[in-house]
Parts: C-alpha cells; structure tokens; sequence
C-alpha cells in the first residue's frame, strides 16, 4: 500500500505541503449568507466561522483541498475561538488503496508566520511560513516512515510517533520549540478510523458549504475551541 502524507500545521492561517495556490477567504467569498448589521457567518454542521481559508493540496492525488474556518464568540472576559479543519474532495472522490494522513503541528515556534503583518491579515502557505527546506525534511521523512501492513489510524500513529520521538530536522530546527516535536496530532484521512464526509442528513442545520469548487464534499478532520481571555 502507498502511503502518502499530507501534512498540515494548525496553528497557522493554513498551510499544507508546498500547495499550488493558498488564499484566505472571508465567508463570503465562499457564498455564506450575510445578515444585516453582522459580518459573514458560515455555520457548518454546529460550528459557526467567521474566516475561512482554502489552499490547494498539491500531491499525486489530485483534487484535494484543506480549508481551515476560523470563528469566535464572546462570553463576558472569555472569547471562544472556534476552529476547523476540513479536507475538501472532489464528488465521487475514492482514495483507493492509498493511504493518507494529516499530521496537525499544534506547537511551533513564532519563527512560523507570514512575514512581519498582523497575523489576522496575512495570508500564505507551508512554504511561505517554513521554508521549502523544512517542508522537504518533512515529506522525506514521512516518505522514509515504513507503513508495511499498517493502514488507517495505525499507520498514521506510527508517523506521529516517528515525527515525536526524533529530533526535529535541522531545516526545521527554528520552527520547533524544542529539539523535539512536540504537539504533533496524526489525522487518518482514509483507511479505517478515518472520518467520513459531511452527509446531507448532517448538514441540515450549514447554512453555507466553504469550499470551491461547491460541489466538492467536506470532511471534518480536525476541530478546536479554545478559550481567550483578556485581563
Ligand atoms: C450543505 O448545505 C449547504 C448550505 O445549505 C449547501 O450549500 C451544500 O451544498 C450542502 N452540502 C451537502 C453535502 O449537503
Ligand atoms: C466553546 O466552549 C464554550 C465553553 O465550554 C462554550 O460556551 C461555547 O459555546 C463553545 N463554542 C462552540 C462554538 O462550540
């Protein structure tokens, strides 16, 4: 079986391994409805985003998207910063016999940001943020992960551990905290275990489907909601 790795870093804007195109959108770029007097709400399944960015997966296996939905919400001191990750495939999508995993970077360095701008403003991908040089460390060493017999979640636990328990490549050495990863959550995208696409019975409550092409269906691999506060 051929394993492919996708990889993803959550804790900036988006990003994904060397995409063709990257571009942070508002909702309503992505066609969600706009109430008067709010700015864009896009509420998918029972998460509400304000903020959506959408980049092209640049793999062998064509027609994947990441999207990551950014949304918040005050609570008296606290806002709540609501965030999703969803992988976009085309209609009719079938990965086959091929594997794929989304390994989610929860903790890196400042090193990891968009230029000097306000991070709310800026927009880039993978490689803007970590140099291509720390992006190929990454993908050999995923490619060098044997997977033998190993699919799904299994497989995908095994990069995990491979990519926790080694130091961190020195292309990627800024990027990190520590001499180690730390913070690194395996996603199965296919095999079992892994999560299956939003269905119409599900989607009942969306008002709005943040992925172009809109025929592409979304599968939600990763979600957050954390707390803000301010003294
Ligand atoms: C989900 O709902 C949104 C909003 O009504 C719609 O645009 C989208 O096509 C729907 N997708 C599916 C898979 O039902
Ligand atoms: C986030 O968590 C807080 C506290 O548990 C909750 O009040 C809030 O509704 C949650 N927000 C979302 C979007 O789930």
């Amino acid at each position: 079986m051929s394993q492919r790795t996708l990889l993803v870093l959550s804790s900036v804007v988006l990003a994904t391994i060397a995409p063709t195109s990257a571009k942070i959108l508002s909702c309503a770029d992505v066609g969600c409805p706009i109430t008067a007097g709010t700015t864009a709400t896009c509420t998918v399944v029972d998460h509400s985003f304000s903020a959506v960015g959408v980049a092209a997966i640049d793999s062998s296996v064509k027609g994947l998207s990441w999207v990551k939905a950014v949304g918040g919400e005050r609570q008296g001191a606290n806002d709540f910063l609501d965030q999703g990750i969803y992988l976009g495939r085309p209609d009719g999508f079938d990965f086959g016999s091929t594997g794929a995993c989304a390994l989610l970077f929860t903790q890196v360095s400042d090193m990891v940001r968009f230029g000097d701008l306000d991070p709310k403003g800026t927009e880039g991908v993978c490689s803007d943020a970590m140099t291509n040089a720390c992006i190929s460390a990454l993908t050999d060493r995923a490619k060098k992960v044997d997977l033998k017999g190993l699919s799904g979640t299994a497989a995908c636990a095994k990069l995990q551990s491979d990519f926790s328990n080694n130091p961190v490549d020195s292309a990627c050495a800024a990027f990190a905290q520590a001499s180690k990863w730390a913070g690194i959550e395996a996603r199965a995208l296919s095999g079992t275990g892994s999560p299956t696409p939003i269905s119409t019975t599900q989607n009942t409550t969306s008002t709005c489907w943040p992925i172009l092409p809109k025929t592409d269906d979304l599968t939600l691999v990763d979600s957050s909601n954390s707390t803000v506060s301010y003294l």
